[in-house]
C-alpha cells in the first residue's frame, strides 16, 4: 500500500483525499490474465487497488472499504451506506476531495442519485475499470490515478464520472459500450472535460452545488425507499406486466410500505407507447401509481409537442435514472 495512504478518520490529517471502495471490476479479479468477461468483480481490496497509484503531489489519501459488490447488485443498502459517508466525509474541512471506485454497471445510478441528493461543493469522483484488477493491461490503475488527479483540482466540485480520459457530469454520465475501455458518454450534453497527464481541461463548468437539504434525511431514515419498477414499450406490448403488478400489489395491500408507488416506461422513439400497454399505464394511474415515460433509444431525450400536459408526462432521462429521479419525487411529494 502506498506510504501516503491514512487511517481512517485521523482529524491531525492535513488536507487529504478520500477513497471509497465499492467493488466493480476495478476491483475484479480473473483466473486467466487475458480474461476480460469470465472474472469476478469486487475481490481486491480498495488499498491493494491504491499500491503503486501515483498520489497529487503533496496531498494524502485515506482509502476505506465501503462496500464488496458487483455493482449490478447495488440498491438502496450501498446507496444508503455511500450517502452516509460522503455527506459525512463532505463536513470535515480537511477533506478535500473522495474518488469513489464503482463497478461500471449502475456507475450512472450512483452518481445520479449522489449529484441529486448532495450536490456536493467538493470533487466526488466516481471511478472505474471495464477489465480486471487481474488483467495483462488493466485500466483501473490509469482510471484512479486521473479521479484522483480530478479530485484534487482547485475549485473542483459536484459528482463527477473519470473514465478512459473523460470527466463527465453525475447527471448526464451514461454507459453506452459493454467493453470497450471508452464504455461512458454524457449523450447530447457532451463530456465536462478531459484529464491527461493529471491536468484538466474543462469545457463546461462544474456540476452545480445546491442540494435539497430534505432529500438525504428522507432517505436516511426510511427504511424501505418507495418502489418504482421499469419497463419497456416494445412490439406486442399488451400491458399484461402492468396489469400483473397491479394484480400481485392489490393482493398483497395497498397498506405495506413496499408497495408498488411509481412505474417507468421506456417507450418507443420519442417516448411513444403502444396503444394496449398505454390503456394498462392509464389503469396504473388512476390506481394511484405515478408513471413517467422517458424513450428506450440509447441517445436523446423525449421532446414535448407542445405545452398541453400529457397523459403520461415526459422526462429527460434514461431509463434507471428516470427511475430514481421519480423515487426522490415519490419521497418529497
Ligand atoms: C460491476 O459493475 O461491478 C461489474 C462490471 C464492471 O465494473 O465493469
Amino acid at each position: 500500500m502506498n506510504s501516503n495512504i491514512e487511517p481512517r478518520d485521523d482529524q491531525t490529517l492535513p488536507d487529504r483525499l478520500v477513497v471509497l471502495g465499492t467493488g466493480g471490476t476495478i476491483a475484479g479479479r480473473a483466473a486467466q490474465r487475458d480474461d476480460h468477461v469470465g472474472y469476478r468483480a469486487g475481490e481486491v481490496a480498495v488499498g491493494d487497488l491504491m499500491a503503486g497509484i501515483p498520489l497529487p503531489v503533496d496531498w494524502s489519501v485515506q482509502a476505506e472499504q465501503l462496500a464488496q459488490i458487483d455493482s449490478k447488485d447495488m440498491g438502496p443498502g450501498v446507496w444508503r451506506l455511500l450517502l452516509a459517508r460522503v455527506s459525512q466525509l463532505l463536513m470535515q474541512p480537511g477533506v478535500r476531495g473522495i474518488v469513489i471506485t464503482h463497478g461500471t454497471d449502475t456507475l450512472e445510478e450512483t452518481a445520479y442519485l449522489l449529484q441529486r441528493v448532495l450536490q456536493p461543493a467538493k470533487p466526488v469522483v466516481l471511478t472505474c475499470a471495464m477489465r480486471p484488477a487481474t488483467a495483462l493491461a488493466p485500466d483501473g490503475p490509469q482510471n484512479l490515478a486521473d479521479a484522483l488527479a480530478v479530485a484534487a483540482q482547485p475549485g473542483g466540485r459536484g459528482v463527477l464520472a473519470v473514465c478512459a480520459g473523460r470527466i463527465h457530469g453525475g447527471l448526464a454520465v451514461r454507459k453506452v459500450h459493454h467493453y470497450r475501455l471508452d464504455a461512458f458518454d454524457s449523450g447530447d450534453a457532451g463530456p465536462l472535460g478531459l484529464v491527461e497527464q493529471g491536468a484538466c481541461t474543462l469545457f463546461q463548468p462544474w456540476p452545480g452545488a445546491e442540494p435539497d437539504q430534505a432529500l438525504l434525511p428522507r432517505l436516511l431514515a426510511r427504511q424501505v425507499w418507495p418502489r418504482v419498477e421499469c419497463l419497456y414499450s416494445h412490439g406486442g406490448a399488451d400491458g399484461w406486466l402492468v396489469r400483473a403488478l397491479l394484480a400481485q400489489d392489490a393482493a398483497l395491500g395497498r397498506e405495506r410500505a413496499d408497495r408498488l408507488q411509481g412505474l417507468v416506461v421506456a417507450g418507443t422513439g420519442n417516448g411513444t407507447l403502444h396503444a394496449e400497454l398505454l390503456a394498462a399505464l392509464l389503469e396504473a394511474q388512476a390506481a394511484g401509481i405515478r408513471v413517467w415515460r422517458t424513450t428506450r433509444c440509447a441517445s436523446g431525450r423525449v421532446v414535448l409537442a407542445g405545452s398541453s400536459p400529457e397523459p403520461i408526462p415526459a422526462v429527460a432521462l434514461p431509463p434507471a435514472q428516470a427511475r430514481l429521479a421519480l423515487l426522490l419525487d415519490l419521497l418529497t411529494s
